[in-house]
């Protein structure tokens, strides 16, 4: 057994979490000063004031930990991230700063195809070497648990590869979600012929396989069509993946509305969207989930999260970590802007990151919250929480425990 113990100050977000990640406020983070948490076999089995652990656990064999001085929260879940690739895009974003659209870019075989070239010359250990590194860096930073999209490679073959890539990374949870349905490649000349491709072959090996456990598309225009693609989520369903969608992130193109008719686990992106669509939202189980860091890359509009949150929708956030609308693994950089530019309270954003996004992952019976019976995926930090998704660049030392396991220490 493991014993935490001398908190200075634990947010357990326990409230968030009974109040399913809905209409979050300070009361909610479950802030306890001077406690403990005793954890076996990676699972929380008591959280009480430091010096108190019941009888019933004297007998056993107990390594202690100090968290003197540290505040405690639960491990940060990146929730959105395209992590594995091959490449970059530079110069690309040189010539969107200079006017050319994403679209424009898209249309001329540049954008989601010229990562696509590359990711399919990788090979796994490649792809492997550079995944564990930006796997590192968001360990670095307090993530316990990372969900990872396929989607640069657009076949049967290569899509296997990254998927593959995807469990042989170590250090955070992983969650890996099938996203051929990224953009069109090369050969085939409808969305329609390559949906069909990806639910009759595609699909069936990623399942028998357990490469994925979910399947997102991205619906917008220029990319996959609306009625294709719910015929496409609705086959996923059937054979048993979850589903989400990349939604109305350029243009009002009703992903959010199919998102919560399929019962889908997250919209993500949502920036078009307006007051019909945040009501039903609200009145869904459907997390949306805010990616402002590829808003500000993008240089558009920002979602409406105060909207959503009031109307009582739950939020989570993310990086949306890829090679052309989001080449930041920045934390910080994404909360920063959920308040300055979303006006989301630091409560909210806290819980966005840890409470929603475990929702938006169905994982959170298990994660995002520090409680009895839940994993022991816990961030401690030398700063007071106020402090957190305030300054950019900044890295306060830390320890990281996954089930756990201590995965990252910078306070030795
Ligand atoms: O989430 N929107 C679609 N997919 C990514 C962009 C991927 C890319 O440009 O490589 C996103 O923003
Ligand atoms: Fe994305």
């Amino acid at each position: 057994m493991i014993l935490i113990r001398d908190i200075s100050t634990l947010l357990s977000l326990a409230g968030a979490a009974a109040k399913d990640g809905r209409r979050v406020t300070e009361a909610d983070l479950g802030i306890s000063q001077k406690q403990a948490i005793l954890i076996d076999k990676g699972v929380i089995q008591w959280i009480g004031a430091s010096g108190k652990v019941p009888k019933q656990f004297a007998k056993a064999k107990i390594k202690e930990v100090s968290a003197k001085g540290l505040t405690v929260l639960p491990g940060f879940v990146e929730c959105h991230t395209h992590l594995i690739y091959a490449g970059n895009r530079a110069a690309e974003f040189e010539m969107r700063n200079q006017g050319v659209s994403y679209q424009e870019i898209a249309a001329k075989g540049g954008g989601i195809l010229s990562t696509m070239k590359n990711t399919r010359q990788s090979s796994v250990a490649e792809l492997v070497r550079t995944g564990q590194q930006r796997m590192d860096h968001f360990v670095s930073q307090g993530v316990t648990t990372v969900e990872i999209k396929s989607g640069y490679a657009l076949n049967l073959k290569d899509e296997l590869k990254v998927l593959q890539s995807v469990q042989k990374l170590s250090g955070a949870r992983t969650v890996a979600t099938f996203l051929g349905a990224h953009a069109l490649p090369p050969e085939y000349k409808t969305y329609e012929s390559y949906l069909e491709y990806l639910g009759n072959e595609v699909l069936p090996q990623v399942k028998r396989k357990k490469l994925a456990t979910r399947v997102d598309v991205f619906i917008e225009k220029g990319f996959f069509p609306l009625e294709a693609s719910e015929r496409y989520l609705r086959k996923a369903q059937e054979l048993g993946f979850e589903v989400l969608i990349h939604a109305d992130q350029m243009t009002l193109s009703g992903g959010a509305d199919l998102a919560v008719k399929l019962g889908a686990l997250s919209g993500d992106h949502l920036l078009q969207i307006s007051e019909k669509e945040i009501k039903n939202l609200a009145n869904s189980n459907v997390t949306c989930v805010m990616l402002p860091a590829a808003d500000l890359y993008t240089k558009t509009n920002y979602p409406k999260a105060k909207e959503l949150i009031e109307a009582g929708a739950r939020v989570a956030l993310a990086t949306d970590f890829n090679p052309g609308t989001s080449p930041t693994q920045d934390l910080n950089l994404v909360g920063l802007l959920a308040r300055l530019e979303m006006k989301m309270t630091l409560p909210q954003v806290i819980s966005a990151y840890t409470v929603g996004a475990a929702h938006a992952l169905n994982l959170h019976k298990e994660v995002g919250s520090l409680e009895v019976g839940k994993s022991a995926d816990i961030l401690c930090i030398d700063q007071s929480w106020d402090c957190l998704f305030y300054s950019v660049g900044e890295r306060p030392s830390k320890m990281v425990f996954s089930r756990g396991k201590k995965i990252f220490d910078s306070l030795k």
